[in-house]
């Protein structure tokens, strides 16, 4: 051995030494785990780079060649706050890595986690069939021991199956385990939800799993994260009862916000004095144009499918889906309400597409069916949105998508808010009372100063704001909610 050989040996045991000292003091964890996740739609991503960014070592797969060869230059094939920049760093570490080739995934890893999607069926079931696909896959690349983790929401007793079908399969008990863990992430705050969770819920019928799994949870809030170790079914049951839930509570405040209107009361206010109760809380009571997005109205509807299956009809879920889809019409309602009721040849100018702020996602959007209903009405339709207009527009290429704020206000006879995007927070009404051909406003989101928008001559109705109704407020009235 000459002296460099030497001194590059000595050199490598030092880091060794040094590496081995981090990780007895737990500044680094040892790389063990190889988690592959399947599907990288916004639940896989944000769970596969925050897994990453806690030092496993993961892998993310998916079918879609064109998104892998996205994600493999660090580019994200959709709108997610802070996500960019996680991959970014995890991807650089070598932490986390992207392939379409799912069976090598499969066989790298000791852990699978299943996040790959379950969209509604017409007859309101979710739709297996990509997971059962994924399992199939699985099956055919068990080459090893794996924990295999159900992300994917899926619907009562799916888990129970799944280990069945991997058993009447052929594969063996001591070859695998199965581990319900749902998500409880929020499309927009993803990134944050991961690293900030509320709870960990884990469901299985084996222990050694489940240790497992918590102990890659283990490192967020340094440790203090409540874990609920269950059977499968009731993990299952947590993730539809909790979406149902705050769905059901978003529906409660649209009918109160929807009587509020009609008695000259405030919703801010009405919803501020409930909120204040400890056992109430102050969050999911902002009335809006109904709750939209890929989870919710899929959870519920899927719930109470199940429930029924069972002879359990879940008449308040099944209320709330019923509210909703009312709520969807108001806005149009609304402008009617203000204009009259042939809107024929009216400009409808409308500010936000996205089911709600910081996602691009327009999946069960209220303004979906808002479109819907004023293309009916044989109006003019002028939309923006930060980030959603291109989603809209493959579903209504007919309706114009204006590159700001400015050239959809322009010329409109009435603006409707649908999303409350931080940019309309902002807006200058004295300004665009300027652009506009008539100064009707709805706000859906409640996020316009009442006073300050009707101070410039808007007539503004906002939801469940009974006594702004038709500029008919007073000062001194103004509520004080912070
Ligand atoms: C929801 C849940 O909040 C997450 O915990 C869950 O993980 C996720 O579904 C899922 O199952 O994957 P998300 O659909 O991304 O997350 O969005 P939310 O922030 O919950 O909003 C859902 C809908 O309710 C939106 O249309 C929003 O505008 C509406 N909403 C929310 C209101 O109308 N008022 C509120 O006070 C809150």
């Amino acid at each position: 051995m000459n002296n460099t050989m030497k001194k590059s040996v000595k050199k490598c045991n030092f880091l060794l030494f040094c590496l081995i000292a981090l990780v007895k003091t737990g500044c680094v964890k040892p790389i063990d785990n190889i988690i592959t996740v399947i599907g990288t739609g916004y639940v896989g991503l944000v769970t596969g780079a925050g897994f990453a960014s806690l030092g496993n070592q993961v892998i993310c797969v998916d079918i879609n060649t064109e998104k892998i060869k996205m994600l493999q230059k660090k580019q994200i094939p959709f709108f997610e706050p802070g996500l960019q920049e996680l991959v970014h760093t995890v991807a650089t570490t070598g932490h986390l890595s992207f392939t379409d080739n799912v069976g090598d995934a499969i066989t790298k890893a000791n852990i699978l986690v299943i996040a790959v999607g379950t969209p509604s069926r017409a007859d309101g079931h979710a739709d297996l069939s990509a997971l059962f696909k994924v399992l199939d896959t699985i099956i055919c690349n068990m080459n090893n021991y794996k924990i295999i983790v159900v992300k994917s929401t899926v619907p009562i007793t799916t888990n129970k199956k799944i280990e069945q079908y991997m058993l009447e399969k052929g594969i063996d008990h001591s070859l695998f385990a199965i581990v319900s863990n749902p998500e409880f992430l929020r499309e927009g705050s993803a990134v944050y939800d991961f690293l900030n969770p509320d709870r960990v819920v884990i469901g299985t019928n084996n222990q050694a799993a489940a240790q497992c799994i918590a102990d890659i949870y283990k490192p967020l809030k340094n440790g203090t994260v409540p874990l609920i170790i269950t059977d499968t079914t009731s993990a299952e049951l947590i993730k539809y009862a909790s979406n149902a839930f705050l769905a059901t509570k978003i529906s409660f405040i649209n009918e109160i916000a929807n009587l509020c209107d009609h008695v000259d009361a405030d919703i801010v206010t009405v919803a501020k004095g409930m909120g204040l109760d400890v056992r109430i809380n102050p969050y999911f009571l902002n009335p809006g144009p109904g709750f939209g997005g890929s989870c919710f109205p899929k959870d519920s509807l899927e719930l109470c499918a199940t429930a029924l299956a069972y002879n359990v009809p879940l008449d308040i879920v099944q209320g709330s889906l019923v509210v909703n889809n009312n709520q969807q019409e108001l806005a149009v309602k609304k402008v009617k309400e203000l204009m009259g009721p042939d809107l024929k040849g009216k400009t409808v100018c409308i500010l936000g597409l996205s089911f709600k702020a910081n996602t691009d996602d327009i999946r069960y959007s209220p303004a979906i069916k808002t479109i819907e209903l004023l293309q009916k009405e044989l109006v003019t339709i002028q939309a923006y949105d930060p980030v959603a207009s291109s989603h809209m527009s493959v579903l209504f290429p007919d309706v114009t998508y204006a590159a700001s704020i400015d050239d959809a206000v322009c010329n409109a006879d009435v603006i409707i808010i649908l999303t409350e995007w931080d940019v309309f927070k902002k807006i200058d009404w004295q300004k665009v009372r300027s652009q506009v051909r008539q100064p009707y406003l709805i706000d859906m989101r409640n996020i316009v100063d009442p006073v300050i928008c009707m101070d410039t001559g808007f007539v503004y109705q906002g939801i469940g704001r009974g006594s702004y109704k038709n500029n008919n407020y007073v000062y001194n009235a103004r509520p004080s909610c912070n």
